[in-house]
């Protein structure tokens, strides 16, 4: 489902677009969210939720789910760990949305197919401090943390993460699962595949494409084209492993 970044920051009970353009109906259901994964991105994501709820009365925060045994039964940050998968098969699973806050794609990527199976729906958190394009759209399931940036007809796909102060400039699309680590800045027309890893602080120059699974390291400047999983790393960067 695609989400215009417009509709994100419609101010409390502005309602639900339904039908044809421009119809409003009035939206009465409260969305009971659950974070899945309650290490150092789930709490992030946790203030990010915080944050939205703070201007929005249809979303309440009722804890994480984490694997880890020895989490469960925590407070952590404020909100109980409520166990593992299996505390959904006692609740009415219609009236939870979910959100993957893990920071590794491929166990992202794990645990949002896994959701999908039990029939859980996913919500976006969307940082009221990042600064979305009207013309940006995002996927569900999406991270948008604080200060960063997506400019117009940027796309972010299925369960993406836009960390703090990372920039996607017009025209960029980043496949499902892809990792934008905190200060990542992409220029304008960059193609990101699924599932890329982009590290602390590197950069993407205009109209460069990246292949599926790709690591970039921390501090690279990315000037050509890289290719399917692979890690390339420095400035320029170039690759120095490809993945098995
Ligand atoms: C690129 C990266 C994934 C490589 O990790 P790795 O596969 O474990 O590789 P290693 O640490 O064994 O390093 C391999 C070589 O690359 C070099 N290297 C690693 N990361 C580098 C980087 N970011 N820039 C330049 N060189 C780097 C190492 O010095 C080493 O060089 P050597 O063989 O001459 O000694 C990792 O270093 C990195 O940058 N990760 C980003 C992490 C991040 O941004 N996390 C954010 C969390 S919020």
């Amino acid at each position: 489902m695609l989400i215009f970044a417009a509709q994100l920051h419609q101010p409390p009970h502005a309602g639900c677009p339904r039908g044809d353009p421009g119809q409003v109906v009035p939206c009465n259901f409260m969305k009971r969210v659950t974070i899945i994964g309650a290490g150092g991105h789930g709490r992030e994501v946790a203030d990010i939720l915080r944050h939205q709820a703070q201007q929005s009365t249809d979303l309440a925060i009722v804890g994480f789910i984490d694997e880890d045994p020895s989490r469960r039964h925590q407070v952590i940050n404020g909100l109980p760990v409520l166990g593992d998968w299996s505390w959904f098969e006692g609740v009415d699973r219609s009236e939870i949305a979910v959100v993957c806050a893990v920071g590794l794609p491929q166990t992202r990527k794990r645990l949002a197919e896994y959701a999908k199976t039990i029939g859980l729906s996913f919500i976006s958190a969307i940082s009221p401090l990042a600064n979305l394009s009207p013309y940006a759209k995002t996927a569900e399931g999406v991270m948008m943390f604080p200060h960063s940036f997506a400019g117009p007809d940027s796309f972010v796909g299925d369960h993406g993460i836009v960390n703090v102060g990372a920039t996607i400039s017009h025209d960029t699309k980043i496949g499902s699962y892809g990792t934008l680590n905190p200060g990542v800045h992409l220029a304008g027309n960059v193609i990101i595949g699924e599932g890329c890893y982009l590290g602390v602080g590197s950069s993407i120059i205009h109209g460069i494409s990246i292949g599926s699974w790709t690591t970039v390291g921390a501090g690279a400047v990315v000037v050509r084209d890289l290719p399917d999983h692979v890690t390339a790393v420095g400035v320029p960067a170039k690759v120095i492993t490809t993945k098995e």
